[in-house]
This record gives C-alpha cells, structure tokens and sequence, in this order.
C-alpha cells in the first residue's frame, strides 16, 4: 500500500539514510549479505537509496520495484544509473522461476495487505540456495509506533510469528534471526 505523507516524509529523511547506512546494511553484512556476481531484486526499493548501498557490492545486475510511482520517480531522478520499475511485490510474473540469488527487503512486508503473496513470489523467483534478506518491525511496534507518530500502517495481519511461520510453510529456512529495538532482521534461504 501507498505510505502516508509523514511516513513518506520519514523515509526521504537524513536518520533514515544514516539508518540504513551505518545500522541495517551493517547488520546484513555480518549475517552474509554478499552480491558479488549476483542477481539481486530488492522489494518495495523506496525512493532508492538502498540500491545506492547495495551497489558498493558489485552485483552482477540489480532491479528495484516499489508498488508508488512517487517513490519510483524519486529513485530515478537521484539513481538514473539502476533500474527500478512500478510493481507490487505480490505479481513478481516478469521474473522467471529460479531468477534471482539474493531478494532484499528493508521494512516493506508489514504494508502489504496480502504480504504471504509476496512470500509466494519471493520463494518462487530465487534461486535453489539463493537467500533472502529481510527486516521488519514487531506487529506491536508498529501499533505503538503508529499511537505516538501517527504514520497510519495499514491495519495487516503481519506479525513475526505470522512471517515465521508462512516461511516455513514455504519450505523457507530461517538462518539467522535478530532481534533489534525498531526491526527484526533475517537471513533466510531457499
Ligand atoms: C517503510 S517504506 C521503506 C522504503 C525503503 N525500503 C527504505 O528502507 O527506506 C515501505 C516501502 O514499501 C513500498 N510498498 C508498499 N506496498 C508495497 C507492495 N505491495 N509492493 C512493493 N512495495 C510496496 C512503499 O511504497 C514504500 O516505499
């Protein structure tokens, strides 16, 4: 789903870049994260600055998709040099099965009304042994989050044990799981 103008707001800020700069990408490289020759989709890319960071570990290609055309035309506009297109993560149909080596996601399921779809279709276009890297806020930090800032999350099902549990169902295999104040970052492979 679209965000909200102050979540949109937010996730154009400097904190959120020095987040994802010096806490998430961090965090991710010691569970794994490597892109050296690989093919990478990122869900849910934002305005692109994270195709920004994850560019520094040379994948073979990169495709970032973002169901808002605003954030879209923003990560053009500041990162003409990647390839990024309108797309909800819950129709991945122009990737092929067993297409990509490594999917990333930071903080995005938690919008997405039918976020197991989105699951279904990660799960399809990896690669046998390919890894998904993955962060997302506790269901109830997002309710206590949304009292205090008013960011208006829609109102999902998501929760971890939900996500852990639809992984598994999926034959996804949680490597690594950690928790943190705002997320709770994994590494999980197919
Ligand atoms: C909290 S923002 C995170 C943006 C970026 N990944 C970052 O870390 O700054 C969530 C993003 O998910 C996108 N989004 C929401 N529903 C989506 C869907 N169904 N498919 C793909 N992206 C979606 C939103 O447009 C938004 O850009």
């Amino acid at each position: 789903m679209k965000l909200s103008s102050p979540e949109f707001r937010a996730m154009q800020s400097l904190p959120r870049k020095l987040g994802q700069r010096y806490f998430e990408m961090p965090m991710f490289q010691r569970m794994g994260l490597d892109l050296r020759d690989k093919d990478v989709l990122e869900i849910g890319c934002g305005s692109g600055y994270g195709a920004y960071l994850l560019s520094s570990l040379e994948p073979k290609s990169y495709i970032g998709l973002d169901v808002m055309e605003e954030q879209i035309a923003l990560a053009q506009k500041q990162f003409s040099q990647f390839q990024f297109i309108v797309q909800g993560a819950e129709d991945l149909s122009q990737f092929a099965n067993a297409s990509k080596d490594v999917v990333i996601i930071f903080g995005v399921l938690h919008h997405i009304p039918d976020w197991r779809k989105a699951i279904d279709e990660i799960a399809r276009v990896l690669k046998p042994g390919g890894s998904l890297f993955l962060e997302e806020p506790r269901g109830v930090d997002i309710k206590i989050f949304d009292a205090f800032f008013r960011w208006g999350h829609p109102d999902t099902d998501f929760g971890l044990n939900a996500l852990d549990a639809h992984l598994t169902q999926r034959g996804l295999v949680i490597q690594t799981k950690q928790w943190t104040p705002l997320l709770t970052m994994y590494h999980i492979t197919k």
